[in-house]
């Protein structure tokens, strides 16, 4: 792969490279991926496109009109890339994540000036397809979902402040009626634990204290054990528990069937898991449920939090709802209202359902009209809204250990998560970064909590 870098068009000896990233968490984790990938062939990135020798819009199909602000943003670097070309500079432009994923083709014909088309699943490929369209004029189109996990080709990642991202699973087989990930990310694969794990040694041995391990339905992670069965995502925990120096563990996105004994009781047993868990219902309609592909019912989702509520009492609630799914009715909302009503999030996602091509749900001929849907979305927003409010209110006063992240809005500030995953300004030096203070929670902002120091208020 290295050996095909050699380009032929003139360059400086050094790249810059811009990465624009939409979408979730996985997708700012496959950013700096391909930042990894591309550091040892002279690339470093920059903030800004307007000097940068590559652009790469890292894409997210999951939202609304997406495609569409992709094609906007390229709009807006057609003419950077022609400034750029008349001053004797190149930009190359490349179009990777889920929308390159689904509308490859698209993009080549609607936009002829972008030069690589890539899927999440090939962009270990990356200085490979940079070098062949270096060679040859027109786009460079990879989408394939190749046999070989690019996790095998991707260099270690490399610690960036104290709390970092592990993939350890990728794709989905569960093909909800709403949604393009099955599509677009592939089937599920789960990475081998020894990789899970070498990964995650050699992040804490850079200084990172929290790790958040990722994937598209990472409670389904099924990775090839050391010997020859598979380890569920509990048993992974429990093993990442082993490391000295990491002092939390994240988990997301997980899928309520998939929330197994061994990984409800690790809440329990594993002081290092964090008391915060994103688990998505959708609905709280047993017949919207069913309609969506879910494969639970309301009532497997109130047993599921009533387990973990009884493993891990200060567990706190994360989770994402569509309303005005196709046939969603006013009974169908309202069984979603009491579902939140009676468990409580501590935040929450929440979205108006849209038809994503080729997916089961944008066929159904009953749609919800628009404005049904946005007053069942303002309805439901300011109930999870409340929720969340009384949440961080009740956080008043309280001592809680916070990973100071890094430097604060103000001076004399540092960023921190709680164990919560609520953002803290502290007031700290900054030297401390890295470290979990206690920090005591003085003040309440609309997303935020202010705090100080509980070791130097006692003193
Ligand atoms: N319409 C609305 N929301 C969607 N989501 C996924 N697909 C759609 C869609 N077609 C939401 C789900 C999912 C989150 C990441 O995005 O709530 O959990
Ligand atoms: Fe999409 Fe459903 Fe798979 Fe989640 S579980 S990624 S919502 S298909």
């Amino acid at each position: 792969m290295t050996s095909t870098f050699n380009t032929t068009k003139p360059q400086s000896p050094r790249r810059k490279l811009f990465i624009k990233t939409y979408g979730c968490q996985m997708n700012v984790y496959d950013s700096g991926r391909m930042a990894d990938v591309l550091a040892p062939h002279g690339f470093e990135t920059t903030d800004t496109p307007t000097d940068a020798d590559m652009v790469i819009l890292n894409t997210c199909h999951i939202r609304e009109k997406a495609s569409e602000k992709v094609f906007s943003e390229l709009g807006r670097l057609k003419p950077l890339k022609e400034a750029r070309n008349s001053n004797g500079h190149d930009m190359t432009i490349a179009v990777a994540g889920c929308v390159a994923q689904a509308e490859g083709a698209e993009i080549t014909a609607r936009a002829p000036f972008v030069d690589i088309v890539l899927g999440p699943q090939t962009y270990h490929r990356l200085p490979e397809l940079v070098a062949r369209a270096d060679r040859k004029s027109g786009a460079v189109v990879d989408t394939e979902f190749p046999a070989e996990p690019k996790f095998d080709f991707l260099p270690a990642p490399r610690a960036e402040g104290p709390a970092a991202f592990v993939s350890v699973q990728e794709g989905c087989d569960k093909f909800c009626t709403f949604c393009v990930v099955p599509y677009t990310r592939g089937a599920e694969y789960s990475r081998p634990t020894a990789d899970v794990l070498r990964e995650a040694r050699g992040l804490v041995a850079g200084g990172v204290r929290e790790i958040t391990l990722l994937g598209q339905n990472v409670n389904a992670y099924h990775g090839q054990g050391p010997g020859s069965a598979a380890w569920g995502l509990g048993r992974l925990i429990r093993a990442l528990a082993e490391i000295d120096g990491l002092v939390r563990i994240r988990y997301t996105t997980s899928h309520p069937r998939d929330m197994d004994e061994e990984l409800i009781t690790a809440h329990r047993d594993v002081p290092q898991l964090m008391p915060f868990l994103h688990l998505p219902v959708q609905s709280g309609s047993d017949r919207i449920l069913a309609e969506m592909n879910r494969g639970h019912t309301r009532d497997d989702y109130r047993r599921t939090i009533e387990r973990l509520r009884a493993n891990r009492a200060d567990l706190a609630l994360s989770s994402d709802f569509i309303v005005g799914f196709p046939g969603e009715s006013e009974r169908d909302f309202r069984d979603t209202m009491d579902l939140i009503a009676e468990t409580t999030f501590a935040q929450a996602f929440s979205f108006k359902y849209s038809k994503r091509p080729g997916t089961p749900g944008a066929a159904l001929k009953n749609q919800v009209p628009e404005d049904v849907k946005s007053e069942r979305l303002t309805e439901l927003q300011r109930v999870l809204l409340q929720q969340q409010t009384d949440f961080n209110a009740a956080c008043m006063g309280r001592v809680m250990d916070v990973l100071l992240t890094g430097p604060g809005r103000h001076a004399g500030q540092m960023a921190s998560r709680s164990p919560y995953l609520q953002p803290v300004h502290v007031n700290a030096p900054r030297s401390m970064v890295g470290q979990i203070v206690a920090a005591r929670i003085t003040s309440l902002e609309s997303n935020s909590l202010g705090a100080d120091l509980a070791d130097a208020q006692a003193a």
